[in-house]
């Protein structure tokens, strides 16, 4: 029994009061466990709902690239400035320090360097996404035209069962090929198709007429950045993204491949939660690398 010294009737209820609960900002998360929401709740802000994940998943089809080739040199003293880490297992475990304190969305699948059989990776067990804490776990889904010989749907459906075991969100991220047309027909088809299998973040791409991809998806989007721009053009483009109805971005070389990664991401970071132009953005980015 409880040591009762010191205990005191409760007497006061706040009976005209309606209980109250915050906001959850996160598109469509309402409905989910707690479990969920908390791991959703540690990559967007729960004040914007907006979300900075750094991406440095590259190397699990691409080996060593640039601004990829030390982790803990390149990569390490970014983490500070992100919201969220995206990376693979192995990456994760050799060359991020277990103590930074912030919530990773696990690469889920993995499987050839041949970019053409990407279509044939498998996952991951979810019993590893639990060993590193996985705030998330990110597969592929490639909707369309390499549809048929591509067991991403399948991958999407499994991830997502197995996240739902555990209340780990999965984040479905929309394939792009040289061959794939890259319109918001299709980010739209592949972003609500992810949703409609149970994703609760999907990544695709920004595109002409984006507001048709975020309205008609039912959870929140990030976009990747893709090849390296220049810096202006690359804050445009998070500008561009969150005020069509984007909720942040999953970026990788608009940042480790910039002329000074610390102060782009830091820049992003402006853009995406404070809301600033790309042209304060910019020189914010100035200001910083100038320091
Ligand atoms: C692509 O599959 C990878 O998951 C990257 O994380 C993604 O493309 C984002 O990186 P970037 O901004 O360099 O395109």
């Amino acid at each position: 029994m409880a040591d009762m010294d010191g205990y005191i009737e409760a007497t006061s209820f706040g009976l005209k009061e309606v209980a109250s609960y915050a906001d959850f900002k996160v598109k469509g998360a309402s409905n989910l466990g707690w479990g969920m929401k908390d791991r959703l709740s540690r990559i967007f802000n729960p004040l914007t709902g907006r979300t900075v994940m750094l991406a440095f998943d590259h190397g699990f089809i691409m080996g060593p690239t640039s601004g990829l080739g030390r982790i803990d040199l390149e990569i390490v003293p970014l983490v500070q400035y992100a919201d969220c880490l995206m990376c693979t297992r192995g990456i994760l475990q050799s060359s991020i320090p277990a103590n930074v304190n912030k919530p990773v969305c696990l690469r889920f699948d993995a499987g050839s360097t041949i970019l053409t059989e990407l279509n044939r990776n498998v996952l991951i067990d979810v019993e590893e996404a639990i060993r590193c804490n996985a705030s998330a776990m990110a597969v592929m889904f490639s909707a369309g035209d390499g549809e048929r010989e591509s067991i991403t749907a399948a991958n999407l459906v499994k991830a997502v069962d197995a996240g739902n075991r555990y209340g780990i969100p999965v984040m479905g991220v929309t394939a792009v090929g040289k061959e794939m047309v890259r319109d918001a027909r299709y980010f739209a088809l592949a972003s609500r198709v992810c949703a409609e299998n149970g994703a609760t973040i999907v990544k695709t791409y920004y595109c002409e007429g984006f507001e048709k991809v975020t309205s008609t998806c039912p959870v929140p989007i990030v976009i990747a950045g893709g090849k390296k721009l220049p810096e202006k053009e690359a804050l445009e483009l998070c500008y561009k993204a969150v005020n069509e109805g984007a909720a942040g971005v999953d970026m990788g070389r608009n940042v480790f491949q910039s002329e000074s990664p610390a102060s782009m991401i830091q820049a992003v970071y402006a853009v995406v939660h404070n809301g600033l132009t790309p042209g304060q953005g910019f020189e914010l980015f100035q200001e910083l690398k100038n320091k």
